[in-house]
Formats: C-alpha cells, sequence, structure tokens
C-alpha cells in the first residue's frame, strides 16, 4: 500500500457521528459507508483503489475480510486502457484483415469496368468466334496451295528443326533430306507411307538419295492433327526442287488420307523402311470412292505419287 495519507479516511472522509464502534453491525454498516465515501472521493483514493487495510478495518478480522472482498470486487471493475483485446482475438482479426486486403489485391483486376462488368454482352461486342481459338473447327483445304501454305507454317513448327529449312537435313547428324527424296515425291512415296511416316515416326536404316540414314524420327501423331500433318507433307512434295502435284485441284495427301491411314494403323510403335515397303505404292487407306471422279471432270486423285520404278 502506497497511500500517503491514511488520516483522511477517518477526519475527512468519515463524518465524525459515523465513525465505526468497535464490532457489530453498526460498525460493518458505518465501515462500508466509510469505504463508499473514501471510494466516490478522487483525492482520497489510493493508487489501488482501496484504503490502507489497517486504518479502515477496526472491526476484528471477520469484518476486515469482508471489506477486502468488497473492495477487490470494486476494484476489479474495467478501467479505460487497462483492458486490452485478447491476444487471439488481435490476431483473428488481423488475419482477416490480412487475407481480405492479400484477396481484394489479387482478383480485382484493378477494379477495371470490363472485368467488373458481369452482364454477357455489351454494345459494339464483337460477337464472332476468335480466329485459331479453342471453338474454331480444323480448316478445310482443298487445294495444293491451300495445303502448301497452311504445310508452310507447320513446317516451321515442327520439321525445320531436323530436315532444316532448305529441305536437305542434315546428314552428320542421320537427318535425311526431303528435298529430291524418292520416299517425298518419288519412287517410295505413297499417302499412305508418308502419312504413317509422320503418323508413326521413322527408325533403324533407310536408304535415301543413295545415301543410308539411320536415325530416330519421333512420332507427330500426338501432337498434329490430321489436316496439319497432310499440309506438312504437301509443303514438302512441292517445295525446294520437288514438283509432286502439278495439278493444283488434286493434292495426293489430303486430310482423308491421313485420317483413313491412322483410323487403319490404329496405335503402334515407330515404321521401319522395310515396313513401309510392304505397302505397295498403289495401296491406299482411302475407300475407292475417295477416287472416283471429280464432279468438275478433273482426274481421279490417285493413291500413289511420283514416278514409279
Ligand atoms: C526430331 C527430328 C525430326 C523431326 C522433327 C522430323 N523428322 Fe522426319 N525424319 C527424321 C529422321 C532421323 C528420319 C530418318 C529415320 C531413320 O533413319 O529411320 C526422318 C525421315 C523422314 C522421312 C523419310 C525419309 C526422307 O528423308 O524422305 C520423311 C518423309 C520425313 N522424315 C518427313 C518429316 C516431316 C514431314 C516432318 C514434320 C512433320 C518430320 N519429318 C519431322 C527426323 C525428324
Amino acid at each position: 500500500m502506497t497511500d500517503p495519507k491514511p488520516d483522511e479516511v477517518r477526519t475527512d472522509a468519515v463524518p465524525e457521528s459515523d465513525r465505526p464502534g468497535p464490532g457489530g453491525e453498526d460498525s460493518v454498516m458505518a465501515l462500508h459507508r466509510a469505504a463508499m465515501d473514501v471510494m466516490n472521493d478522487p483525492v482520497t483514493l489510493s493508487a489501488e483503489g482501496t484504503p490502507d487495510e489497517d486504518e479502515a478495518a477496526p472491526g476484528g478480522q471477520d469484518t476486515v475480510q469482508r471489506m477486502q472482498d468488497i473492495l477487490m470486487r470494486e476494484q476489479a471493475e474495467p478501467r479505460d486502457g487497462f483492458e486490452p483485446v485478447p491476444f487471439w482475438v488481435a490476431v483473428v482479426c488481423g488475419g482477416l484483415l490480412l487475407w481480405g486486403g492479400y484477396y481484394l489485391g489479387t482478383n480485382s483486376a484493378d477494379f477495371r469496368a470490363d472485368v467488373d462488368d458481369t452482364s454477357e454482352f455489351r454494345l459494339g461486342d464483337d460477337l464472332r468466334l476468335p480466329a485459331g481459338g479453342p471453338a474454331a473447327p480444323d480448316p478445310e483445304l482443298k487445294t495444293v496451295a491451300e495445303y502448301v501454305k497452311v504445310g508452310a507454317e507447320v513446317y516451321r513448327r515442327v520439321c525445320v528443326a531436323c530436315h532444316k529449312p532448305d529441305g536437305n537435313g542434315d546428314p552428320s547428324q542421320n537427318y535425311p533430306p526431303l528435298n529430291g527424296s524418292e520416299w517425298v515425291a518419288g519412287a517410295e512415296a505413297s499417302p499412305a507411307r508418308q502419312a504413317r511416316i509422320v503418323l508413326y515416326g521413322l527408325h533403324q536404316p533407310i536408304a535415301v538419295k543413295g545415301r543410308q540414314f539411320n536415325g530416330q524420327m519421333p512420332a507427330q501423331g500426338g501432337v498434329m492433327k490430321d489436316y496439319e500433318i497432310a499440309a506438312a507433307i504437301t509443303f514438302a512434295r512441292n517445295s525446294w526442287d520437288n514438283k509432286a502435284d502439278p495439278n493444283d485441284a488434286n493434292p495426293a495427301v489430303t486430310t482423308a488420307a491421313v485420317k483413313a491411314a491412322r483410323e487403319k494403323a490404329g496405335k503402334r510403335d515407330q515404321m521401319t523402311a522395310a515396313e513401309l515397303q510392304k505397302l505397295p505404292t498403289d495401296y491406299s487407306d482411302l475407300p475407292p470412292a475417295a477416287n472416283a471422279p471429280k464432279a468438275d471432270g478433273a482426274p481421279p486423285a490417285k493413291a500413289e505419287t511420283g514416278p514409279k520404278g
């Protein structure tokens, strides 16, 4: 206790007549009143809010104890600035604030109108399907020129790494040439064989332009669509020194031919040159109807390509 003026309890705050007698009901009441007076008087309030024990308790141990209880209870009242928020509440609130800020920050998209607007269409919208988007259907290629145009892009994307921009391959790396190759535009070429080379890849020895190659061409059937394969082959057949499709209206290797080869051969490992040669060059995966003369009177598209023998 640090009350420096214990005397005030008796002399100032408690009138003479109210001084508690020794013990009994009266003294308790008087004590109580004295205590209340002390507590209501800010001047006499000690640091802990209680008068010194021995000064205010002439009524014996019991009374003192009850006094203490009362005073302690009063003291327990919350006071401004002395009841901090429980730590866990602060943590939870802080966490929620942080999360909320993070969520807003990452999902607001700078509150741009074109992001926030949830209405389906707005004036001036271009409602056409995006070109080349996932919903765009495969292009229906018809003429050699159309295949070559698409094929040039596919060749640059897929084949050029090995067969090179000039189509001459890289013999030191076992990459055979497509330019002037009999498998592309010559005696060994056919839509059924060429479709299989690209669909399933090729390994083991193969002779190209009088030279033996023994490399690894990976299968492309999983990553390339039928029209892309037909386009890449048709591009190779009609580029550099190759002129395999003189009739622009009737490309030999079509999307339909690649599709038919894929369906016939199913799932399988890399091809070998020996396996390819078991397919006669006039063999076609396409049904005969596909080779019927066109309505415009053009000659039928032949299954085999290039000069034989
Ligand atoms: C990773 C390298 C690589 C890529 C990519 C590649 N090839 Fe090949 N290609 C080869 C190799 C190696 C061979 C020879 C395989 C062997 O020795 O059996 C070959 C052989 C061929 C042949 C038969 C032999 C010849 O020279 O005529 C053709 C046709 C062919 N590739 C076309 C293509 C086309 C079309 C593409 C693109 C769609 C393509 N290749 C992509 C490596 C590749």
